[in-house]
């Protein structure tokens, strides 16, 4: 656990956010054991990160980026973003939000810094984001480890 990167991230965080707790947010950090791969897949089988991850992806991010983030019109495909940013850029861009000023049609990327169903899970979104950019995770709803087949 490198606590250097975990107090840079949290002093930017407070810097961005104010106000928001940082309690969850290192907690959750702390549980993370491999940053280059923050996913457990099993037989194809999530762990609950990824598919927390999932989950608030869907309810935050997929109406842009699309059901399986793999991009629409309006918003890049993360699983090709994911291959060339670090970690650190994923999450600045999710906290801080981006605006395209040089294309005719503006696309703009919301800042979700003071969004705490965000914020609070950015390591389960990136982990989800990330074992589907790696391939490791196909399209569509994941299966937990240890959830029922049906
Ligand atoms: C309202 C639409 C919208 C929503 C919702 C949205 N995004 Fe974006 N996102 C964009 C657009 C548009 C861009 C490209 C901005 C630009 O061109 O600079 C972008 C860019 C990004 C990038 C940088 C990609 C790259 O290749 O540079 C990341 C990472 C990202 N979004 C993640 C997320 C995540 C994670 C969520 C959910 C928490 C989310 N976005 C929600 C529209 C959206």
């Amino acid at each position: 656990m490198n606590f250097d990167r975990v107090s840079r991230f949290a002093f930017a965080a407070a810097l961005s956010l104010g106000f928001v707790s940082l309690a969850g947010l290192t907690s959750n950090r702390a549980a993370r054991a491999d940053d280059t791969k923050p996913y457990v897949i099993e037989n194809g089988r999530v762990d609950k990160h990824v598919f927390n991850g999932y989950r608030r992806y869907g309810d935050n991010c997929l109406r842009c980026h699309g059901p399986n983030a793999t991009g629409s019109s309006y918003a890049p495909d993360l699983t090709d973003s994911l291959k060339h940013m670090t970690k650190e850029q994923v999450e600045e861009t999710i906290i801080n939000g981006r605006m395209d000023v040089n294309t005719a049609n503006q696309n703009v990327m919301p800042a979700f810094g003071t969004n705490p169903d965000v914020v609070e899970n950015l390591d389960d979104i990136y982990a989800y984001l990330k074992a589907r950019s790696d391939g490791a995770l196909g399209r569509g709803r994941p299966k937990q480890i240890g959830e029922d087949d049906d």
